[in-house]
């Protein structure tokens, strides 16, 4: 509770409020550039800075691209980048093998960004779902995905990826036993020192709606994500999820959506204070910009108010795809 040193008119809160000055003088938490995660979207070709029609001002980046905005991101101090593939119809099977293709176009893009930004930290997703006939996270069969079959196919992917210079590794696949597996088969490989930042709190949100255009897995998506992602409506489980995934050894977790969830991560970072994180997910960008496209809000100033808010609720780092923007801002 709230600590009242004295009644009214001992206590007159607004004195603290009067001034731009005492209010910066008592201000409780503030904006850093280097709390930045930068999701960006890559596809083959070259020259191509594609847009993503549900998501005004993010777009799917050919290589020699990603590494103008890896270049970008690391003028603007932003710590890290998250890669997260676009892929054809044609590059998708029920088996998924290009999943773990080291030449696939995540590792080439893995190789990208550490050849034009050393000093980046660069995150993976893993999951099959870009590579998957079906839209699925996991391997389908008979209209059930698999669990364990799906951990095998993920570790291969984190071994490549981690093979490529992938610095986080980020699960996103919501398959029972997976950071366990991971964990396991890196330090047999000599990756001992790759981190895993778990999606552990990924619940089954339909505001992944515009990532999943922008990653061309809409059409494919055959059903829904609830038998593996979290029912919106639990919060013991979303926590024993976090707790589950650090005992198999994650070194960060994350909650995602984000805003929508705020109570998961204050929950998280108090319970567990291990590094923690949201994701600004697709279709909470998505919102922003079009209400702000609209006039309804001042999109900058919601922008930086929604970083502030995963702040105040205890994240140590966002996932945005405003990243660049709310960098440029803080840098005056
Ligand atoms: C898939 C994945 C998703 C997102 C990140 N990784 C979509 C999903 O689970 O269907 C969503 C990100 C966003 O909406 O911005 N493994």
């Amino acid at each position: 509770m709230a600590d009242i040193k004295a009644p009214f008119v001992g206590t007159r809160l607004r004195r603290l409020r009067r001034t731009p000055a005492i209010r910066a003088l008592t201000r409780e938490n503030r904006l850093s550039v280097e709390d930045l995660i930068w999701p960006v979207f890559v596809r083959e070709g070259e020259g191509i800075r594609e847009p993503i029609s549900s998501m005004p001002g993010v777009y799917r980046l050919s290589l020699d691209m990603l590494e103008n905005a890896a270049r970008e991101a690391g003028a603007l101090g932003i710590p890290a980048i998250c890669i997260f593939p676009y892929t054809d119809q044609s590059m998708k099977n029920e088996t998924c093998e290009i999943a773990w293709d080291p030449d696939n176009i995540g590792n080439r893009a893995i190789r990208a960004v550490k050849a034009a930004a050393p000093d980046i930290a660069v995150m993976t997703d893993i999951a099959l779902d870009p590579y998957n006939a079906n839209g699925h996270d996991g391997i389908v069969r008979d209209g059930i995905i698999l669990n364990d079959e799906s951990v095998e196919a993920l570790v291969k992917m984190a071994l490549v990826q981690a093979e490529s210079g992938a610095d986080i590794l980020g699960p996103s696949d919501m398959m029972d036993g997976r950071i366990g597996a991971m964990r396991q088969a890196l330090e047999q490989a000599g990756h001992k020192d790759v981190a895993i930042l778990s999606y552990a709190a990924k619940y089954a949100s339909a505001f992944y709606g515009p990532f999943r255009d922008a990653v061309g897995a809409s059409g494919a998506l055959k059903g829904d994500k609830k038998t593996y992602q979290i029912d919106p409506a639990n919060r013991a489980e979303g926590l024993a999820c976090v707790a589950r995934d650090l005992d198999e050894g994650a070194d960060m977790v994350m909650v995602k959506p984000g805003l929508p969830y705020l109570d998961m991560v204050r929950d998280v970072k108090d319970q567990f204070a291990v590094p923690t994180f949201a994701y600004q997910v697709s279709g909470e960008y998505a919102m922003i910009e079009a209400a702000a496209a609209n006039g309804w809000i001042d999109g900058e100033k919601v922008m930086l108010e929604s970083m502030m808010a995963f702040r105040r609720a205890g994240c140590d780092g966002v996932l945005t795809y405003f990243a660049p923007r709310v960098a440029t801002i803080l840098n005056g």
